[in-house]
């Protein structure tokens, strides 16, 4: 589910690592502080980890770094093919934040720059499913792009226009962007509790843990 953006990958996949590194100068600032918010993410994971939208698998090295036994689960082809390439002896499977290999062995479910690819349905869907297969003192790490209130979404979105950035300010408006007191909802009511932690303009940390 949430896989209607997959042909915007198949195109950003061979440039992705330059964009993130903020040679896009549309993106430089949603990719500001890259590597910090990658690993306020890892630092976090514990015991048995899954990854949504491992990419070119930035995320999942540094998971692997932290000797976390972690699967990674991507939907795109052409991102899962460049990390299996990269990350050829680990377990990296085609799938989706809904969709996916499911255990009741859970400790940890982190992603980086993904979760938005749901509506706020399917974040709800998500967070229950997540429920059901995490460990006792399970959690969920997320750095992603969230807003205060939809009144920052649109002033975001008429910067971006203004600066002519227009391929930001069309992704800005085509995902499902959610406000921090929507998704507080959304993760409260599936049973968790939740912090949120500002790592740049655009981007939060959203570190929920079952209750
Ligand atoms: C912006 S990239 C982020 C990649 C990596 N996590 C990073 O931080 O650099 C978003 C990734 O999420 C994947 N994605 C898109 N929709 C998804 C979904 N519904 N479930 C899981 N992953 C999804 C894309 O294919 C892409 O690899």
């Amino acid at each position: 589910m949430g896989r209607e953006f997959m042909n915007i990958f198949d195109e950003w996949a061979d440039s992705y690592n330059d964009a993130v590194s903020g040679q896009n100068i549309e993106y430089k600032e949603v990719f500001e502080h890259y590597e910090e918010i990658l690993d306020e993410v890892a630092s976090k994971a514990k015991g048995k980890t899954i990854e949504f939208g491992v990419g070119t698998g930035n995320l999942f090295d540094k998971l692997i770094n932290y000797n976390l036994d972690v699967i990674g689960v991507e939907p795109n082809e052409k991102m899962l093919q460049i990390a299996k390439h990269r990350f050829p002896d680990e377990q990296i499977l085609d799938g989706d934040l809904i969709n996916f290999p499911k255990s009741d062995q859970i400790d940890s479910i982190v992603s980086s720059y993904t979760f938005h690819h749901l509506t706020d349905n399917e974040k709800q869907e998500a967070f229950e499913l997540y429920y059901d297969v995490l460990s006792h003192q399970g959690q969920v790490i997320f750095a992603d792009t969230i807003f205060q209130d939809e009144e920052s979404h649109q002033k975001v979105i008429r910067d971006a226009e203004e600066k002519g950035y227009s391929n930001l300010a069309k992704d800005l408006l085509r995902e499902y962007y959610t406000t921090i007191p929507k998704l507080e909802h959304i993760i409260k009511q599936a049973g968790f509790t939740v912090r949120f932690k500002q790592l740049n303009n655009f981007v939060w940390l959203i570190h929920a843990r079952k209750l």
